[in-house]
């Protein structure tokens, strides 16, 4: 098949997945999508799959835009969370006393002010078989104000103490908010760590922003992964949940003997002991918490490196027949060209290793998890794998301020994974944006500058006009220009967050009011623009 034509086909996955209606659940096929045969994913790892041409959904990272009634389609052997506790962490409706919420504008629950937090340290002792956990999470922050209260984002899971500085601490629930009292309030200004002790079964997340999905963490035919986008981390561990408040973090999961965990950061650290193996991560860049990833299940690790020597350590499930695992293995083969194709636009890449996990099924999305991206087995296409890497520069080293904003992550990273696969198979940017803005017309998408919080992951909205955006500012301003511009958004905000504010004074600096005001016409018009045509 032609290059060109194989582009064609990956976007067309993307624009046919959109059309079925999918769960991104646990995961029924859905009726027939049928795509050109080359269009089929480059791996194939369950021996279920579908013998004919047609692709579940799955076959893009990429959430669908209808949502399926989760009732109708769940096979998870989980617990069902209970929609009062998941929900209210995310009601706009109700506003959370102060000390509770950090001001986002979709999520007034999220996020919690009065301190920052420096470091987590996580002790998760988990039985994959009755997916349980005990854990013990250390969250060592710094005060901003004085302290009567601490609040910390948790949904579920049953707390049995808190301490403040190694001293018992009240604490209650209410909605997904852990109130710590400490029996001394903590000082302005100073150093402090709670130390929260809970167990049980994690439920994941109804949040407003994912309606395909419950998100957090999940147990899926034998292995555990997490994506917690944006809320999800609070079914797993207490924290301030909000990407404003990013810290490093050290993971150590216990599991048993032959289980292999897997985390965000560096593995530093692997002992056994009674059975168990213990295995410790150390993310040493801020890291938001809901790009914090636990896996665990039967995986192998392979490694790659780039010209630079950049470890990829990439995990494939240990169940892989010969062929699938070659096929795997080469399919991920792009991932060290595509880190310097980006370096080589962006900038060093931001974290000290990357790699992608692979499930042995598959889900409705792909995930950038820091420095390890989540898979299903049938992402693994070019694009895709691009999307979440850049990522790790676009989302990941540089977060949305506010989740109202994700056009900053979906847009750039699809925009550039669209340059990488330009670039890989000798396409024609304009020709792979036209295809882009055929399809963002026909769905009609909206100004991704605008969305409502259910429009999170709209992908015509979010992702296609968001990407169309970013190419009508390239075209506007040229490569050097342009490619500049990225350059001082990754490395002003590289640790941080920014907001779509922040991005315009750049471009305003570099390019003139003509750039803002295409910028802004494509980001808040409710027509698409002309200016492609
Ligand atoms: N950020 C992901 C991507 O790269 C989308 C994740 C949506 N799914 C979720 N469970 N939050 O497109
Ligand atoms: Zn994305």
């Amino acid at each position: 098949m032609h290059g060109w034509m194989k582009a064609a086909a990956s976007v067309l996955a993307v624009a046919l997945a959109l059309s079925a209606c999918s769960t991104g659940e646990d995961d029924a096929v859905p009726a027939a999508t049928t795509l050109p045969s080359d269009a089929s994913p480059a791996v194939t790892t369950t021996a279920a799959s579908p013998a004919t041409k047609a692709l579940p959904p799955e076959t893009t990272a990429l959430p669908p835009t209808t949502a399926a009634p989760e009732s109708t389609t769940t096979t998870a052997p989980e617990a069902e969370t209970t929609d009062a506790v998941a929900d209210a962490a995310a009601d706009p409706d109700v506003s959370p006393p102060p000390g509770a919420g950090i001001g986002d504008s979709f999520y007034p629950w999220l996020g919690n002010s009065g301190y920052d937090v420096i470091h987590y340290e996580l002790k998760l002792d988990v039985d994959p078989d009755t997916n349980t956990l005990d854990g013990i999470t250390t969250v060592h922050g710094v005060s901003t104000g004085e302290l009567e209260k601490i609040y910390l984002d948790l949904s579920g899971l049953d707390v049995s103490s808190v301490t403040v500085d190694g001293v018992a601490a009240e604490f209650s629930r209410e909605q997904a908010e852990l109130i710590v009292r400490p029996a001394t309030p903590v000082p302005a200004g100073i150093g402090f760590t709670v130390e929260v002790a809970y167990s049980g079964t994690p439920e994941r997340i109804n949040d407003p922003g994912v309606p395909f999905a419950r998100i957090g963490w999940f147990n899926q035919n034998g292995v555990i992964f997490t994506a917690n986008e944006p809320s999800g981390s609070m079914s797993w561990f207490p924290s301030n949940n909000h990407p404003t408040d990013k810290a490093t973090f050290t993971i150590a999961i216990t599991v048993p003997e032959h289980s292999t965990a897997a985390s965000t950061g560096v593995l530093v650290e692997e002992s056994a002991a009674d059975g168990r193996r213990t295995f410790t991560w150390q993310m040493n860049d801020p890291m938001a918490t809901y790009l914090a990833a636990v896996y665990i299940g039967e995986f192998e690790r392979h490694t790659q490196e780039t010209r630079d020597g950049l470890i990829i350590r990439d995990y494939i499930p240990s169940s892989l027949t010969d062929e699938q695992r070659q096929a795997t293995l080469e399919a991920l083969s792009v991932t060290p060209g595509a880190i310097e194709f980006f370096e080589e636009l962006l900038g060093p890449y931001p974290f000290d290793a990357y790699g992608t996990l692979v499930l042995p099924f598959s889900i409705g999305f792909a995930m950038e998890n820091q420095t390890l991206s989540l898979h299903g087995d049938r992402t693994l296409i070019p694009l895709i794998i691009a999307h979440e890497l850049a990522h790790q520069w676009f989302g990941n080293a540089v977060s949305p301020g506010d989740w109202s904003e994700i056009w900053l992550n979906e847009g750039f990273a699809h925009y550039l994974a669209f340059l990488y696969l330009a670039d890989y198979g000798g396409h024609d940017i304009a020709a792979l944006m036209a295809n882009e803005l055929q399809a963002a017309r026909n769905a009609n998408a909206g100004p991704p500058g605008s969305i409502t919080v259910a429009q999170l992951f709209d992908f015509p909205t979010v992702y296609q006009r968001s990407t169309l955006t970013l190419y009508a500012l390239h075209r506007h301003v040229g490569d050097e220009t342009f490619f500049e511009i990225l350059r001082q958004h990754y490395q002003r905000s590289d640790g941080g967050t920014a907001t779509t504010p922040d991005f315009m004074a750049i471009v305003a600096q570099h390019a003139g009011p003509d750039a803002v005001a295409l910028l802004a016409s494509w980001l808040y018009s409710p027509e698409i623009p002309t200016t492609l045509d």
